[in-house]
């Protein structure tokens, strides 16, 4: 009988991903089946976040939360795995001397090893190094759950953003090989997978060596990717603003795979805030990048990332971020507030923007932000939207969830033999999280 295996995952899609292949391997080498509650786990593992503050007391919370388990029964293993296991290393004992093994991003692949090593009770045991390449290597395929695939093409980030951990807990960038990207995708479209999500730090600086020798960068992977057959949707996350490159920007001219939906992290709409932040652009720049794409691309939806109360920030630095959002007009965001990252340099810099003040700009510049969101939801209905069709709706099984080109979930009643592949459906309502439509027709390929 296999035996469970629990994990809490914290953070991003990186680190959802990471888990995914976390499941997969063990599966493989323990016999361990993942399961929805740590009291029915034989192994226990946390796959943390350190992107924004209280990762670490979020960490320790859960593992008390686990204790009594490991109290009551010895033999159980927990795990802590991700970026803060990667910052804090053996540090992790001092708090919770109950914790068998602590790995990081890039070890992840030693898990079996490591855990048999912590069944054999010799001691805590830790790796957090950074062996990329061997981590690519050693990662089975994750189960295809739906027609939506993520392929990790890259690991880490070298752009040192003057705020941000992920250089130093995930290490520098690191692509994936060319040819080992290729096959996952042509297995995962062999498996009925018909959207790729290309993942990564800073995809757009993907740089695959082939194996002959040659160097594919991402513009090239999207164009064939795009050439597999069953691969009808394509998208790629996180990319920046440097290196988004003309020969990408064409890519949207060229490839109809590629979604009319770009996940663009700006940050700020100040070049002195983007300055200090070490971002390596200006706003002129970045509004170039968006004035090409919708020149190919007219439709193309862009979102982003923002940085709200960055040491320094001034009324008028937060103000240039506002108007740069009403120019640009960005669908669905992601905004925080700046939370210091310990040895990250921002960390040093005065700062006298009171938490409140920052806070009252967050909830201006969401406010704005979701605007401009349930505007653009409100503007899809009565139109017609090719959606691909992903599951039986959550709120009702009776019905069918898809998703948009601009990634909105569409409920809609049809047949189930329609998941997996795509449909034309016609918007009838925009609600806060999702939209209603009815069924136009089932499509083929594109
Ligand atoms: N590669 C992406 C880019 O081009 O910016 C970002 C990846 S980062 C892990 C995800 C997001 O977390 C960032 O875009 C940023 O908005 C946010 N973030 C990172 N460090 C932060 C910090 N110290 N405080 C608040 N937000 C932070
Ligand atoms: Fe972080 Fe900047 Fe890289 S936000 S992940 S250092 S691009």
């Amino acid at each position: 009988m296999s035996k469970g295996l629990y994990i809490k995952t914290f953070g991003c899609q990186m680190n959802e991903y990471d888990s995914d292949k976390m499941a997969a391997l063990l599966k493989q080498t323990h016999d361990l089946e993942r399961v929805d509650a740590p009291e029915r786990a034989r192994v226990l593992l946390m796959n943390t976040c350190s992107v924004r503050e209280k990762a670490q007391e979020k960490l320790f919370s859960e593992l008390g939360r686990w204790r009594p388990l490991k109290e009551a029964d010895p033999s159980i293993v927990i795990g802590v795995g991700g970026c803060v296991a990667s910052q804090e290393g053996d540090a992790i004992w001092s708090r919770a001397p109950y914790v068998d093994v602590v790995f990081g991003p890039q070890t992840l692949h030693r898990l079996p090893a490591l855990i048999s090593e912590a069944h054999r009770g010799t001691g805590p045991v830790i790796d957090v190094s950074f062996p990329e390449i061997e981590k690519f290597d050693n990662l089975p395929a994750s189960d295809v759950d739906g027609p939506s695939a993520f392929v990790s093409i890259m690991e880490g980030c070298s752009k040192y953003c003057s705020f941000c951990v992920v250089p130093y807990t995930r290490g520098e960038e690191f692509s994936r090989p060319f040819d080992d990207v290729i096959t996952e995708v042509y297995e995962l479209a062999g498996r009925g997978v018909r959207e790729i999500v290309l993942l990564g730090q800073n995809v757009n600086a993907y740089r695959g060596a082939t194996h002959d020798g040659r160097v594919v960068d991402l513009a090239a992977l999207i164009r064939l990717v795009a050439a597999i057959d069953g691969v009808d949707r394509i998208r790629f996350t996180t990319s920046h603003p440097v290196e988004f490159s003309d020969r990408l920007i064409a890519t949207y001219a060229e490839v109809p795979e590629l979604v009319s939906h770009l996940h663009l992290p700006v940050q700020s709409g100040s070049d002195r805030v983007l300055a200090m932040m070490k971002r390596g652009y200006m706003v002129a720049e970045y509004k170039a990048i968006v004035r090409k794409l919708r020149r190919v691309r007219p439709d193309i939806a862009l979102s982003s990332d923002f940085i709200v109360g960055f040491p320094g920030e001034t009324q008028a630095d937060f103000d240039a971020t506002m108007a740069l959002v009403d120019e640009v007009g960005f669908d669905q965001s992601f905004s925080f507030v700046y939370s210091a990252r310990p040895g990250t340099p921002a960390a040093a810099l005065p700062d006298d923007v009171t938490l409140m003040e920052k806070k009252h700009r967050l909830a201006i510049l969401q406010r704005r932000i979701n605007e401009l969101a349930e505007a653009r939801s409100a503007a899809m209905v009565g139109g017609v939207e090719r959606v691909l069709v992903t599951e039986h709706s959550k709120k009702n099984p009776a019905e069918l969830a898809a998703r948009t080109v601009n990634n909105r979930v569409v409920n809609f009643q049809g047949p189930a033999s329609l998941i997996g592949g795509f449909a034309d459906v016609s918007i009838t309502a925009a609600l806060p999280n999702s939209l209603r439509g009815e069924l136009v027709a089932a499509r083929q390929a594109s």
